[in-house]
C-alpha cells in the first residue's frame, strides 16, 4: 500500500446521476483507491447520512400517509436532510483533512425537483444554498446515462421501485436533461463521465478526472 508522506486536505467529491448510473458501484472503488493513497475516507448517501437524514430518506421513498408531499415540501425534506448533513458530517470531516464521497448531493435536488417536479432552478438553489451554508462539492462526478438504458437497468433490477423510480419516463428524461444543463452551468465542478462504458472503463474514467481536477493520482 502506497502512503502519502505530506497529507493532504480533505476533498469533497459528490456522484451524480439517474436511477441505474453505477454511482453507487464506483463510490466503493474510489473509496478503496482513495485509502490506497493513504487518504483516510467517508463515504455517506444523500437522502440519510445521518440517524435525522435516514428518517428522512425512508418518510421520502417509501410515504405511505396517504397525503401527497407537495413538490415545494419535497425540496425542503431533501434540504433539511442535507443541512443536517453537512453540520454534522461532511464538514467535521473535511476539517479533519478525510475525505468525503457523497453517493448524491446538492445536485440531485436541482435535477430532481428543479428539473423533474419543473420547479425550476433558481428556487431550488435558492433553499439549497441555505441548507449548504457554503459546504460545495469540490468535484461532482456526473454519470451521464440516456434514460433508456436507466429505465432497462432499474427493470432489470427486479425490485419494487420507490416513488422515484415509479415516475413517468418523461420526469426521469428532464432529470437527464438538468444534469447536462448543470455540467454546462458549473464546468468548474462538474465533469462528465460516459456511464454506458464497462464498470472497469468509468473507474478508470474517474481516475483520470480526479488527478486532473484535484490533482491525485489514482
Ligand atoms: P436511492 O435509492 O439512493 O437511489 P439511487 O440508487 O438512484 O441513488 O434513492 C434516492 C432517490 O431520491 C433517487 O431516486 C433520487 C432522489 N433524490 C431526489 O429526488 N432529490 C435529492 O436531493 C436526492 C438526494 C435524491
Amino acid at each position: 500500500m502506497k502512503k502519502s508522506t505530506t497529507p493532504s486536505p480533505g476533498k469533497f467529491i459528490s456522484l451524480e446521476g439517474c436511477e441505474g448510473c453505477g454511482k453507487s458501484t464506483q463510490a466503493s472503488l474510489l473509496k478503496s483507491a482513495l485509502e490506497a493513497q493513504g487518504l483516510t475516507v467517508v463515504m455517506t448517501r444523500e437522502p440519510g447520512g445521518t440517524p435525522t437524514g435516514e428518517m428522512i430518506r425512508d418518510l421520502l421513498q417509501h410515504h405511505a400517509s396517504g397525503e401527497e408531499i407537495t413538490p415545494i415540501a419535497e425540496v425542503m425534506l431533501f434540504a433539511a436532510s442535507r443541512a443536517q448533513h453537512v453540520h454534522n458530517v461532511i464538514r467535521p470531516a473535511l476539517a479533519q483533512g478525510q475525505w468525503v464521497i457523497c453517493d448524491r448531493f446538492v445536485d440531485s435536488s436541482l435535477a430532481y425537483q428543479a428539473g423533474g417536479r419543473e420547479l425550476g432552478l433558481e428556487k431550488v438553489l435558492a433553499v439549497n444554498e441555505v441548507a449548504l451554508d457554503g459546504c460545495w462539492p469540490d468535484c461532482t462526478l456526473w454519470f451521464d446515462l440516456p434514460v433508456t438504458v436507466s429505465s432497462a437497468r432499474v427493470a432489470e433490477r427486479g425490485v419494487a421501485p420507490d416513488r422515484f423510480e415509479s415516475e413517468a419516463l418523461s420526469f426521469h428524461q428532464r432529470v437527464v436533461d438538468t444534469y447536462e444543463k448543470l455540467y454546462q452551468r458549473f464546468p468548474e465542478r462538474m465533469v462528465r463521465v460516459d456511464a454506458e462504458l464497462s464498470i472497469a472503463e468509468v473507474e478508470q474514467a474517474v481516475r483520470d478526472h480526479l488527478q486532473h481536477t484535484l490533482g491525485v493520482s489514482l
